[in-house]
């Protein structure tokens, strides 16, 4: 029987499930491949730490040369994350024309065209399943399921410690940074936890996977972003009232030529599947032309579902190398010659409904000058909400709008703020409802 061997670099809590796995999953996953798939090395700075998971100490190195330069190693799995050394470990295990396994979804978004072009030239394949979705199968199910559609949309939930800070904050009353302890103490939050709050580690996640549902190129700062700190249980009580739940959302539309792809706090309907997808669940919703809704759900980090998606790489890649063929399938849907740069929609032009909360004087005529200069710039109001008690003087006059453009909205916004009868900032948080286009 043959032997595929394995060199992991990063023995953290992913690394440490990749290798449970390998172990307790080892007859069934070798009756499946017909070899057997041997962890020759892990490379870890740290190997003195007990893991969850017992090893051979004679396979730990903290010398990654150990495992790059081993000619007998056919595949690298790097789960140590971060730009550096992660980058120069996958393109010096390239050069080597070793296939690679990463989760490192912030390398990909950053440095993907140049890794994947290397591997293109070096003819060896690159799994990334895990850096996406955790355990859900997004980038499979982009790059060859729904490879005869065209992607007419995509809305999603990429951040689990987000989506469970929102479903607490939601569910249980609790204020933002009651939840963002409780997410940090499971270990849900990343090691910098403003990536999961403001938006960033979503913004990887969803420019690497554009890429593969447009084939195209995208520049990870063309992305608008915006994060959670500034949701308050006073916009999500109004919120339900509207019968709306807010999640962070990562968006992409085909818009013509174009695609539109944002990031942010999104009201959206009870019913809505999304609006149902709680606690640390990642989720996404695809329409493509001919499949129409197709809707992936399950845990989107984690040591055990992260390394499901990594040992799914491992294997489909092992499969590659038993049949002596290498690329069957494209990193990124398309050749990496044939990807192309399809501009975003600017964040100006893009249309969509929007929930305001003003906190205005309550007495007369301060209805009418809102609304007289939300009118003037062609946003039309479709509901409006006053109640609650005075605080300062000022009141909550909660709007939700039909159909506007962004640019017009921060106009309309400044001048809004300009009116002595305004006191604080307001807060705007956009709204995907089919009923109200
Ligand atoms: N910090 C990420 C999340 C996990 O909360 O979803 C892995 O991408």
């Amino acid at each position: 029987m043959k032997t595929i061997s394995l060199g992991l670099i990063g023995f953290g809590t992913i690394g440490a499930g990749v290798v449970k796995l390998l172990q307790e999953n080892g007859p069934l996953l070798e009756s499946r491949l017909g070899a057997k798939l041997h962890l020759k090395r892990i490379a870890d700075i740290d190997i003195a730490t007990a893991r969850p998971v017992a090893v051979d100490p004679a396979i730990l190195t903290q010398n990654v040369k150990d495992i790059l330069d081993d000619p007998e190693i056919d595949i690298v799995i790097e789960l140590m994350g971060g730009y550096e050394p992660a980058r120069s470990f996958i393109r010096e295990a390239i050069g080597h024309k070793k296939h690679v396994v990463t989760a490192n979804k912030a390398l990909l978004a950053t440095y993907g065209d140049e890794i994947f072009q290397e591997a293109q030239a070096a003819n060896v394949n690159i799994g990334f399943e895990a850096s996406v979705g955790g355990t859900i199968p997004i980038i499979k199910t982009l790059k060859e399921s729904l490879a005869a559609n065209q992607i007419q949309s995509l809305m999603a939930i990429m951040n689990g410690t987000a989506n469970f800070i929102l479903t607490k904050m939601t569910d249980e009353g609790k204020p933002f940074a009651m939840v963002l302890k409780e997410a940090q103490a499971l270990g849900y939050a990343e090691a910098d936890p403003t990536f999961d709050i403001e938006g960033i580690d979503t913004a990887h996640k969803l420019a690497v996977t554009l890429a593969l549902a447009y084939g195209s190129r995208v520049k990870l700062d063309a992305i608008y972003c915006e994060g959670i700190a500034d949701i308050s249980q006073e916009d999500i009580e109004f919120a339900r009232e509207f019968g709306y739940r807010i999640k962070l959302l990562a968006l992409a539309f085909q818009r013509g030529d174009r695609v539109e792809a944002r990031i942010h706090p999104t009201m959206i309907p009870f019913d809505h599947l999304l609006a149902n997808v709680n606690g640390n669940f990642n989720a996404f919703h695809i329409i493509g032309n001919s499949s129409g809704s197709v809707f992936l759900y399950g845990q989107g980090a984690g040591m055990m579902p992260t390394a499901s998606a990594v040992v799914g790489d491992i294997i489909a890649i092992s499969r590659e190398i038993l049949k002596d063929v290498a690329l069957l399938v494209p990193y990124r849907s398309l050749g990496e010659d044939r990807m192309a740069d399809i501009p975003l929609v600017a964040f100006d032009d893009i249309r969509t409904n929007y929930y305001f909360r003003f906190m205005a004087a309550d007495r007369a005529g301060v209805l009418s000058k809102i609304s007289g200069i939300l009118g003037e710039n062609d946003i039309s109001i479709a509901s409006v909400i006053q109640k609650g008690r005075k605080k300062d003087g000022a009141v909550p006059l909660v709007m939700i709008t039909h159909n506007a453009r962004e640019k017009d909205v921060r106009i309309a916004l400044k001048r809004i703020a300009e009116l002595d009868v305004v006191h604080e900032k307001t807060t705007v948080i956009r709204i995907e409802d089919e009923r109200l286009k």
